[in-house]
């Protein structure tokens, strides 16, 4: 049976308790224009299940032009560990300079991340996902009881479809917690960003994500000067009700 927005959901309740691995087999198997969204940060998991699996699979990331230098660093690492093309995307440059000529480079600490996100994120994912049936994501449960306490395995995203298209996501590690994330990196070896040596937790662009403290959510370090409850750039707007 095709995964359709008309029954995301029972396929959402079916495989809820499945594992990431055939979570993510069911998103390769059945759609051929499928990808991986990679951030640099943890969900390099995905990729290495996916390697595993044994069956062809892409990954884009969305280069926002203000990411880490380790973040960069790592990307080529993981390009080169897995040997799997990572497709960048690129804001529209004209975008990016009207509004940093406008506001200047860190307009996001006065206005709010909305605007710069939307810029640098959320369009040029916009452009990608036009060209894609289905994505998959890093996203987690326990990433933010705010935001993500509800995020299914598999889900409509009725924010990214375009007219005559449904556009599905899955998100095959909704149900594991930052701990098994990080078991599963250690005991396969799996490359990580050298900033999560560094006190980093979710990594996300350089002026907009600081390290954390013992016992601090994993995701206070991201906008930290915004309300926990604002803390999603759009990517994920199918979260916010
Ligand atoms: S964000 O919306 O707050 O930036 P977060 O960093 O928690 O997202 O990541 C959740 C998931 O969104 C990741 O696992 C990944 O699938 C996707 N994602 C986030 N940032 C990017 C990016 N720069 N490029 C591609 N995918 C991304
Ligand atoms: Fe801009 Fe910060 Fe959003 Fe990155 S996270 S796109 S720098 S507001």
């Amino acid at each position: 049976m095709t995964i359709t927005h008309a029954n995301a959901q029972q396929w959402a309740t079916d495989y809820e308790e499945k594992t990431p691995q055939e979570i993510l087999a069911l998103a390769l198997e059945n759609f051929p224009d499928v990808a991986i969204s990679f951030s640099g940060a943890e969900d390099v998991v995905l990729i290495d299940m996916a390697a595993k699996l044994g069956k062809p699979f892409r990954v884009f990331s969305l280069d926002t032009g203000r990411l880490h230098a380790e973040t960069y660093q790592f990307i080529e690492k993981v390009r080169n560990h897995y040997k799997v093309n990572i497709e960048i995307c690129f804001p529209e440059s004209a975008q990016v300079q009207e509004m940093v000529n406008a506001k200047g480079l860190f307009s996001f600490y006065a206005d709010d991340h909305k605007e710069c996100c939307t810029v640098r994120k959320v369009a040029p994912l916009k452009k990608k996902l036009a060209t894609l049936d289905a994505w998959i994501t890093g996203q987690r449960k326990d990433q933010s009881p705010g935001t993500r306490l509800a995020v299914p395995v598999v889900q409509a995203d009725a924010a990214f479809s375009g007219a005559g298209k449904q556009l599905i996501k899955f998100n095959p590690l909704s149900n594991w917690s930052s701990a098994q994330v990080w078991d599963y990196i250690r005991s396969n070896e799996v490359p990580y960003n050298a900033l999560h040596e560094k006190g980093f937790t979710s990594i996300g662009c350089e002026p907009c994500t600081r390290a954390i403290l013992p016992n601090q959510h994993e995701r206070e370090g991201r906008w930290w000067w915004e309300e926990a409850t604002k803390k999603e750039c759009g990517l994920h707007a199918v979260n916010i009700k």
